[in-house]
């Protein structure tokens, strides 16, 4: 399978089409994997848009978020995944999330874009002012775990979430 290099950058209102797909390929997975954060067929994009930018400094953010940064993995126009960048921890996330979520578009695996996206996040969480990334993955992830593990993540220990009792690998890379 051929590979493109693979760019990370905010949303943009004209990405609606390529972000309805990618959130479409998702929802027909099983188990369906969050993508696009508080987002749903009725929602209207550029307001979308705004609120993610938003996000980032802080502003009107849901519940138990903290400030993040998403950004969205384009090849050409197309969009093939995303990074979620939490700018600071909270007590779940410390444990169990980390400070990067990350996915690709089912149709675009296992062509190096996880890998190039964690790796493109570094300089970006640096620029954030985290000096180390916590990144965690479910202990049956296998791609996830070689994700992470190639892209330098230093293996702490794996913990029991608590109520899911999932098993999370916990990694940290310096950025
Ligand atoms: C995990 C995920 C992001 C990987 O995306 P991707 O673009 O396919 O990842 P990459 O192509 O960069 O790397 C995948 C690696 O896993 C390996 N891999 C994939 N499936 C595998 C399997 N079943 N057994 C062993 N290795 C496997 C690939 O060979 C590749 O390793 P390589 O580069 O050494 O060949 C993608 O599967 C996904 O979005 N999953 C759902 C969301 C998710 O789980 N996100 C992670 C949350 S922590």
């Amino acid at each position: 399978m051929e590979t493109h290099f693979v760019k990370l950058r905010p949303l943009i209102v004209a990405d609606e089409l390529s972000f309805r797909r990618a959130v479409d390929e998702f929802k027909a997975q099983e188990p369906d994997w969050p993508f696009a954060f508080h987002f749903d067929d009725s929602v209207a994009f550029p307001g979308y848009v705004r609120r993610l930018e938003g996000w980032s400094r802080g502003q009107d953010l849901p519940g138990n978020f903290v400030p993040n940064t998403f950004l969205v993995g384009v090849v050409g126009k197309m969009i093939v995944g995303r990074v979620s960048i939490r700018h600071e921890l909270n007590a779940y996330l410390s444990k169990y999330g980390g400070h990067v979520g990350y996915g690709v578009v089912p149709s675009q695996r296992n062509r190096g874009y996880a890998g190039e996206m964690l790796r493109l996040t570094l300089p970006i969480a640096a620029r954030l002012g985290i000096a180390r990334i916590l990144v965690t993955c479910d202990e049956d992830n296998i791609a996830s775990r070689r994700v992470i593990e190639k892209t330098g993540g230093m293996f702490e220990n794996v913990v029991q979430e608590p109520g899911t009792g999932v098993f999370k690998r916990r990694y940290w890379i310096e950025t």
